[in-house]
């Protein structure tokens, strides 16, 4: 199970060898934005093939660019340099993602969720308020539910019912250069990490152009692969990092 790839190729192949032997995947969203490998992404997410996969909030976006035209200008350029070199067999990529909703695998009955509850006064992180959690489970009253965007990865348990975030595979905020993921087997959940090597998709970075009007965001974006917080070293995934969460 992976999420949250945000276009780094490196990460997901480096889940995708270690765990070759795999019969099936799940991907619960974030697919290429904002990331500079958003095409080797799409390649390889086409290699992977996953039997349930579900539409995050930046997938959104490749769709509808109109998302994020009121963002700040870095941001703007970024996205639009993404969109414009991105192959266009992303779109239909990006369409056959899926919705929210109840799923089976591996004889599981699982709540599938990307995890945006529209809020950042709803982020489902571990600290989380039980009301968040079960907005996540989307009124159902299943036992196992799945999510992402938040980038920790943990779990999460309310009486019967489980929660699981894998963590994220190409944008981890608590403090380590890793991709994170999880897997089940035989009906039984691990969390799991694996390193790579993070300069292809430095060069990658050093390809985008427009980057070069905003230097500070250049660095600010290299330095939250290289450090592994992702959007910055600083509350709350400083704290989760002391916790001891990947
Ligand atoms: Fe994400
Ligand atoms: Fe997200």
């Amino acid at each position: 199970m992976i999420s949250d790839i945000h276009g780094n190729a490196e990460a997901l192949r480096a889940v995708m060898q270690a765990e070759q032997d795999a019969d099936a995947s799940i991907f619960l969203g974030d697919a290429f934005l904002s990331g500079p490998q958003a095409n080797e992404t799409l390649e390889l997410l086409g290699e992977l093939n996953p039997s349930i996969a579900i539409r995050g909030n930046h997938d959104d976006e490749v769709l509808d660019p109109r998302i994020f035209r009121g963002w700040p200008a870095e941001w703007v350029a970024l996205n639009e340099w993404i969109l414009a070199d991105l192959d266009a067999s992303a779109v239909p990529c990006i369409e056959s993602l899926t919705d929210a909703g109840a799923y089976q695998f591996d004889g599981l009955s699982a709540y599938l969720h990307h995890g945006d509850l529209g809020s950042r006064d709803l982020a489902a992180v571990p600290d989380a308020e039980d009301h968040v959690f079960d907005l996540l489970g989307g009124g159902s009253d299943a036992d196992l539910v799945l999510f992402g965007h938040t980038h920790v990865q943990f779990m999460h348990k309310i009486g019967d019912r489980t929660f699981i975030n894998p963590g994220s595979v190409g944008q981890p905020r608590c403090g380590v250069l890793h991709a994170c993921y999880g897997v089940f087997e035989d009906g039984v959940y691990e969390a799991r990490q694996v390193q790579y090597d993070p300069a292809p998709w430095l060069a990658a970075l050093d390809r985008i152009d427009v980057l070069k009007d905003f230097p500070d965001f250049k660095s600010w974006l290299s330095a939250g692969l290289l450090t592994g917080y992702g959007i910055g070293k600083r509350e709350p995934w400083t704290r989760y990092a002391d916790q001891g969460y990947a």
